[in-house]
């Protein structure tokens, strides 16, 4: 399963693509706002940081203007993926882009349905919402189970990008569930490693090995 990061913040994404997990970007109009900077500039500077895709997002609402922003924003690096809501313009955006051979994430993805609209539509990703489902009293990741079905039954090429993922659990889940890509907020993704267990068994490993006075190098 690929592991992309969910933020527009470069000193972040800096610090959490050295690790060597991180295998693409997502932002969002939201998360470019947050940075306070330009959106082409810092897609762009996040397209020289990062192989993988990174995923821009269009602004306008009409499938026109919409078409021309895709445009712009794909000319940036080529690797971006061109970002659209899913609504009917979305989806014409999407197939038109994708048609011209440009990779289109389509977001804001809560029911199946949309997501088979997405699939017909050429989508490279399909971004279902699961913490906003959950935050809602509904089931994110049952969402996520019953777009994996659809697809497998018709060989769909659409990937499943699990976004809005709001614990370590919402990972796990999408990997047994065989998910293509999850989306992660830095802490999200910090705390994928982390472990209290982890933490004291190496405090005991240490002050053990410090008592025999031994170094390895
Ligand atoms: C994904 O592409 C979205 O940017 C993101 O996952 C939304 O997450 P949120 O619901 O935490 O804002």
């Amino acid at each position: 399963m690929k592991i992309f990061l969910d933020s527009a913040d470069i000193g972040e994404i800096t610090a959490l693509c050295d690790t060597g997990f991180v295998d693409g970007i997502t932002t969002n109009p939201s998360l470019i706002a947050k940075s306070g900077y330009n959106i082409l500039e810092t897609i762009a500077e996040i397209c020289s940081l990062v192989d993988g895709p990174v995923s821009a997002e269009v602004t306008a609402t009409d499938f026109k203007t919409m078409l021309t922003e895709g445009q712009k924003l794909a000319a940036i690096a080529p690797n971006v993926t061109v970002k659209v809501p899913l609504t009917r313009d979305g989806l014409m955006t999407c197939r038109a882009l994708s048609d011209a051979g440009t990779d289109v994430n389509v977001t804001l993805c809560f029911t199946a349905g949309q997501a088979l609209l997405a699939a017909k539509a050429g989508a490279k990703f399909i971004s279902p919402f699961v913490g906003r489902l959950d935050d809602i009293g509904r089931d994110g990741m049952g969402l996520i189970e019953e777009i994996c079905s659809i697809y497998a039954n018709y060989d769909y090429d659409t990937e499943v990008l699990v976004a809005s993922v709001r614990s370590t659990q919402h990972v796990v889940d999408a990997a047994l569930m065989g998910a293509d890509v999850v989306t992660l907020p830095p802490k999200i993704l910090t705390a994928l490693y982390h472990h209290p267990l982890t933490d004291s068994g190496l405090d005991a490993f240490l002050k053990d090995w410090k008592a025999t006075g031994q170094s390895i190098l």
